[in-house]
C-alpha cells in the first residue's frame, strides 16, 4: 500500500483542485479523501506543497528505433519519459527504415513493453519510406497499433497525396499530423527570417514556409471534412490560420513544443547550432502569439518534438547539423512557467499535457478517482534545478538549456499502479 498525503491534486475530469490524500493498493486508487491516516505497514510518499495529476501524454517524440539508436532508444526514451512525467509517448517514424509495415509497428509496441515503464505507441508513415508519394496501408499499420500518421521530419508536400491520406486516415477513424513545411520556401534555411538571422549571416528561413502549409491543411480538411493534426505550431500567422479553421468548424488541431513556448532565435547569438530545430526558433512576437493560442484553446495540445542527436552531429556547421532537441524532461517546468507568468493555470496545464493529447489518440486519459489503476505524476512546481549531463536521461544531451535552471521538477511518476521513476 501506498499513502500520497498532503499534496494537492488537479484533475479537471473529476473536478479535483484540492488538497486530498491518496491511498493506493495493489496499483489501484482506493481512498481520495482529506486527512488519511496510513494503514499498518503502509509507505508514506510526503507530497506536501507538491501537485498531483493525471501522468502526461506526448504525441510527439522521436526514440530513433530502429536505425539510429546510437541517438536514443526506446530504452533510454522511456527512462526519459517518466523522468518528465510521462507514461505515453509516441514515436515519430522518420526511423531507419521508416515505420511503414504493420511488422516495424508491432516492432515498437512490443519493445516498449519489454520495457515497460510507459506506454510507447508509434505513429506511422503516411507515405512509403516517407517519400510523399504512394500511401501506406493504413488500415493494416491502424490494426497493427499505429496511432496516426505522419511524415514528420517532411511535409506531406504533394496535396493530392495530402488530400487522399486525409481522407482515407478520416474514414477509418484515425488522422493526419503535418510537418508543415514548404520546402520551396524553407529551402537551405536555417534559421527563422529576420533582424538575427541577418546579423549573423545565417540563411533564413522565412515563416511562410509553414504558414502557407498550415493554410493548405486547414482548406484542405474544410473541404473534406476530415481532420488534420498541425504538428508544432511556431508562429503567430500559423495561430490565425488555425484560429480561422476552427471558426470555420474544421477538424483541425494543433500541438505546440516547450522550446516554441520558450526561446526564440535569440538562442544563435552564440552561434551555437543546439538552438537549431525545425521548426525553427522564431521571435517574440510568435512566442507570445503561441503562449495566448495554448492558453485559449486555439492550440490543443504540449508536445515535446524530443529530437535526440548525437554530440558530434549537433557540433557540425550549421548546414551539415540535424535539427532538432531534446525535450521530454523540460516540457513540465516550461509550462509552469507560463502558469507562474499567468497566461493559464494548473487546469490547463494538465489538460495541454495529459488529457488533451491522450483523447487526441484515442486514449482515455489517466484518471484520478477511486477505483482506477494509479497512473499520475507527482511534481514540485517550485524547486529550482539545473540542467546538466547528469540529470538527463536521454542517450543525446542535445539542448540550449544546458547550464540553464529551470523551476519545477517530477519528483514521482506512476504507471500501471507502480512507482515507474522517483528524483
Ligand atoms: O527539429 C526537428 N527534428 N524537427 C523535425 O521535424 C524532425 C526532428 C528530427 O527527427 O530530428
Ligand atoms: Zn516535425
Amino acid at each position: 500500500m501506498i499513502l500520497i498525503k498532503g499534496g494537492t491534486i488537479i484533475d479537471p475530469q473529476n473536478n479535483l483542485r484540492d488538497q486530498k490524500d491518496i491511498l493506493i493498493d495493489k496499483g489501484k486508487i482506493v481512498k481520495i479523501e482529506e486527512n488519511l491516516q496510513p494503514p499498518p505497514e503502509c509507505q508514506v510518499i510526503d507530497a506536501t506543497d507538491k501537485v498531483i495529476c493525471p501522468a502526461f501524454t506526448d504525441i510527439h517524440v522521436h526514440f530513433r528505433d530502429p536505425g539510429q539508436t546510437y541517438k536514443e532508444d526506446i530504452y533510454t526514451g522511456s527512462l526519459a519519459a517518466v523522468a518528465g512525467g510521462y507514461t505515453t509517448v509516441v514515436c515519430m517514424p522518420n526511423t531507419f527504415p521508416a515505420i511503414d509495415e504493420p511488422s516495424i509497428v508491432r516492432y515498437v509496441i512490443e519493445k516498449g513493453e519489454e520495457i515497460g515503464l510507459c506506454r510507447v505507441l508509434p505513429a506511422a508513415a503516411v507515405t512509403k519510406g516517407r517519400e510523399g508519394k504512394q500511401l501506406t496501408e493504413m488500415s493494416l499499420l491502424k490494426d497493427a497499433g499505429a496511432v496516426y500518421f505522419t511524415d514528420d521530419g517532411a511535409p506531406v508536400w504533394d496535396a493530392h497525396v495530402m488530400r487522399k491520406a486525409m481522407e482515407f486516415a478520416g474514414s477509418i477513424g484515425s488522422f493526419v499530423a503535418d510537418h508543415c513545411e514548404d520546402l520551396s520556401l524553407s529551402k537551405d534555411g536555417v534559421a527563422h527570417e529576420g533582424e538575427i538571422a541577418a546579423a549573423l549571416g545565417l540563411p533564413p528561413l522565412p515563416p511562410e514556409a509553414e504558414d502557407t502549409m498550415i493554410a493548405r491543411d486547414c482548406v484542405l480538411s474544410i473541404h473534406t471534412g476530415m481532420p488534420v493534426h498541425i504538428c508544432h505550431l511556431s508562429t503567430k500567422v500559423g495561430v490565425e490560420i488555425v484560429t480561422w479553421a476552427k471558426a470555420m468548424g474544421a477538424k483541425v488541431t494543433a500541438e505546440v513544443t516547450p522550446h516554441h513556448l520558450y526561446l526564440t532565435d535569440e538562442e544563435w547569438l552564440d552561434f551555437d547550432c543546439k538552438a537549431k530545430v525545425s521548426p525553427p526558433l522564431r521571435e517574440h512576437e510568435d512566442l507570445e502569439a503561441v503562449r495566448w493560442a495554448l492558453a485559449s484553446g486555439i492550440i490543443d495540445i504540449v508536445a515535446t518534438d524530443h529530437a535526440p542527436h548525437a554530440h558530434q552531429e549537433k557540433m557540425q556547421e550549421h548546414h551539415a547539423c540535424p535539427p532538432g532537441m531534446i525535450g521530454l524532461q523540460f516540457a513540465l517546468p516550461i509550462v509552469l512557467e507560463l502558469v507562474r507568468k499567468d497566461y493559464f493555470d494548473l487546469t490547463r496545464l494538465v489538460e495541454v499535457m495529459s488529457i488533451n493529447p491522450a483523447r487526441k489518440i484515442g486514449l482515455k486519459p489517466p484518471s484520478i478517482k477511486e477505483g482506477e489503476i494509479a497512473e499520475l505524476t507527482i511534481f514540485d512546481p517550485t524547486e529550482s534545478w539545473e540542467v546538466n549531463e547528469e540529470v538527463i536521461y536521454s542517450k543525446s544531451k542535445n539542448t540550449p538549456l544546458m547550464g540553464r535552471k529551470l523551476i519545477g521538477k517530477v519528483k514521482y511518476t506512476f504507471y500501471k499502479g507502480e512507482i515507474v521513476y522517483r528524483d
